[in-house]
């Protein structure tokens, strides 16, 4: 079986070493996701391990498609029969590049769906629905040129819902995201960790998480649950008892959770009750520049504010203020390391250190800095 699975822009490194923790053959990279051959088996480890991918997709077709004809011929040819029965229904999303004929990936997902309703039809007798909120089994079709790749995604909903996120703040990261900035940032659990601007707490959950060896999705459901053909489910059970019994009892070292909002703590605490982790971290509301070294030294971690507005108690405050403040920080925590998600070039520049890393990544469509320094 081929699988492509997804992930960030510039994560894409972090995703390889995770599928390799995981044993899973020869992971090779491509822009947006790593593609590996393996078992349903490898597919479903995926979907419960990784902390930075998004989507696990099982390859069910490869066909050129030149035109609207081509690409429902194709389509139609895929053999789906095992994820559909009496009451299953779907969705198509599609995403197409420099294909003259097909460039509106709308158009591309409805020809999909047409193809794949019609073989369904004259296999099973009836039309399955369509449930674009919450289908049971989502195709995914990728078209560049003239190759079209049709998937059938495991996940089901994007694995960065861990399912933990219950309370919102400010410009929270996708917990993908955030997994990716600890792997990329060699953050370990060995050593004391703060992020002092922690808004829903995503990093601090997501680091006490990996901490604890906790499987990332051991409290959500997977689009693979939901297939026809179940006879892989036993295999599933035995995955997620072997993740259960994996879990270390607490974390090894401290984690502080920090932000100057009043409000931002709360919903940070509920997240990582939800998470289960709310025992590992100590959560304080205090301003970044009262931050104070301490003995043994750690790890700094932050996603400070870089938009035109702060999030924050004083909206106003200039941003090279609040970036200067943590440069300061930064110069007496001697011994530390500080991993830094940065989306604005002026706090870099405040820092004046010469960073260990400095790697590209994206948030969405922002693109943003990794910036690692030893201190
Ligand atoms: C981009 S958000 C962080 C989002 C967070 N990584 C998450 O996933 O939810 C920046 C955070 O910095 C906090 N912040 C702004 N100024 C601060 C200051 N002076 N001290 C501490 N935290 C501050 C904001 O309240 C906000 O929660």
């Amino acid at each position: 079986m081929r699988f492509f699975v997804t992930c960030a822009r510039g994560t894409e490194g972090a995703l390889r070493r995770e599928l390799v923790v995981q044993r899973i053959h020869a992971p090779r990279g491509a822009t947006g996701g790593v593609s590996f051959d393996g078992t349903l088996e490898d597919g479903m480890k995926v979907c419960l391990w990784s902390r930075v991918a998004m989507r696990v997709l099982l390859e069910v077709g490869s066909f050129p498609a030149f035109d609207a004809d081509t690409l429902y011929a194709g389509a139609r040819a895929a053999d789906l029969h095992r994820f559909f029965g009496g009451k299953t229904t779907l969705a198509v999303t599609a995403t197409t590049h420099e294909n003259p004929e097909l460039h509106h990936s709308g158009f591309a997902a409805l020809k999909v769906k047409d193809a794949v309703v019609d073989a369904l039809r004259d296999r099973m007798g009836h039309r399955p629905d369509v449930d674009v909120k919450n289908p049971d089994v989502s195709l995914v079709l990728h078209l560049r040129g003239r190759d079209a790749r049709l998937f059938v995604d495991l996940a089901g909903e994007p694995l960065h819902r861990r399912s933990y996120r219950v309370a919102m703040a400010d410009a929270p990261l996708k917990e993908s995201l955030a997994a990716a900035v600890l792997a990329l940032g060699g953050v370990g659990a060995e050593r004391p960790f703060v992020d002092p601007m922690t808004g829903t707490g995503t990093l601090a959950i997501e680091h006490a998480l990996a901490s604890r060896n906790i499987a990332p999705g051991l409290r959500r459901g997977f689009g693979f649950e939901r297939w026809a053909d179940q006879s892989h489910l036993p295999v599933f059970t035995r995955l997620k008892q072997a993740a259960q019994d994996a879990r270390l009892a607490k974390a090894p070292c401290p984690i502080l959770a920090r932000d100057v909002l009043t409000s931002a703590i709360p919903s940070a605490r509920r997240n990582a009750q939800a998470a289960g982790v709310a025992e590992d971290i100590l959560f304080e509301v205090a301003d970044v520049a009262t931050l104070a070294s301490r003995d043994p030294p750690g790890t700094i971690c932050m996603n400070p504010p870089y938009g035109e507005r702060l999030p924050g108690p004083d909206p106003e405050q200039p941003l090279d203020e609040l970036y200067a403040t943590i440069a300061h920080v930064l110069d007496r925590m001697r011994g530390w390391s500080a991993v830094i998600l940065c989306g604005n070039p002026l706090l870099a520049r405040a820092i004046r250190r010469k960073h260990e890393i400095s790697h590209r990544l994206w948030n969405g469509p922002l693109e943003a800095r990794l910036l690692v320094y030893r201190l």
